[in-house]
């Protein structure tokens, strides 16, 4: 492999601070994680819905979209899904930089790499949601035929079939789709920041 240096940081004139100054709230990463179906991308663009109306700075990374661009490529075998979590990690941490609430909406199963990414920014600009959903309720749901191809062996190493997920044991947020409405996890998240004071801008 080619050796890469000669490549200089350059620290920016306009700051991470000076940006939550300017929007009148902090950023962080939201990060969703859990099974196929669990709703990540659906309560993700709920609670951004939320956010957007009260004027702030936010956008959503979802992995069937981002797998169409950034990640075009990459499969499912556990090194790929380590590559495309990192990207996005460094993505959403731009964004944070940038001063956005970035949501991630990506099953993520493995927890090293989900560590990987919360090491990436400074403590509290990274926020676990474990969306809490039991595999029936995501299989019962299916919103992709996934489940079933896998079931019938037509998809290899789907994730909670044949291939692991390994839950969050300390996230930030605990939602279980399976057992409340939408603008209720939406809530429980919003309530999250605004608890958490990350609706109030840093001191001048
Ligand atoms: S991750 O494991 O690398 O985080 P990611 O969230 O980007 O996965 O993509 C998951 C989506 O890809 C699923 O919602 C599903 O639509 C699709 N998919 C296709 N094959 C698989 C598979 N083997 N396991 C899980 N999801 C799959």
């Amino acid at each position: 492999m080619e050796v890469i240096k000669n490549i200089v940081w350059h620290n920016t004139t306009i700051t991470k601070a000076d940006r939550h100054r300017m929007n009148g709230h902090k950023s962080a990463i939201l990060w969703y994680t859990g099974l196929s179906g669990a709703g990540k991308s659906t309560l993700a663009n709920k609670v951004e819905e939320k956010l957007f109306e009260k004027g702030f700075h936010t956008y959503v990374l979802d992995g069937d979209n981002v797998r169409h661009g950034l990640n075009k490529g990459l499969g499912f075998t556990a090194e790929d899904r380590k590559e495309n979590i990192r990207r996005i990690g460094e993505v959403a941490k731009l964004f944070v930089d940038g001063g956005a609430f970035v949501s991630t909406a990506f099953i993520s199963p493995y927890r090293e790499d989900r560590d990987m990414v919360r090491s990436l920014v400074p403590e509290g600009e990274f926020i676990e949601v474990y969306i809490d959903a039991p595999i029936e309720v995501c299989e019962n749901r299916d919103p992709k035929g996934l489940y079933k191809k896998a079931r019938a062996g037509e998809i290899k190493h789907f994730t909670g079939i044949d291939d692991p997920y390994e839950a969050p044991e300390n996230a930030e947020i605990v939602v279980r789709t399976g057992d409340y409405s939408l603008e209720e996890c939406a809530n429980q998240v919003v309530d999250y920041l605004e608890k958490n004071g990350y609706f109030e801008s840093v001191e001048a």
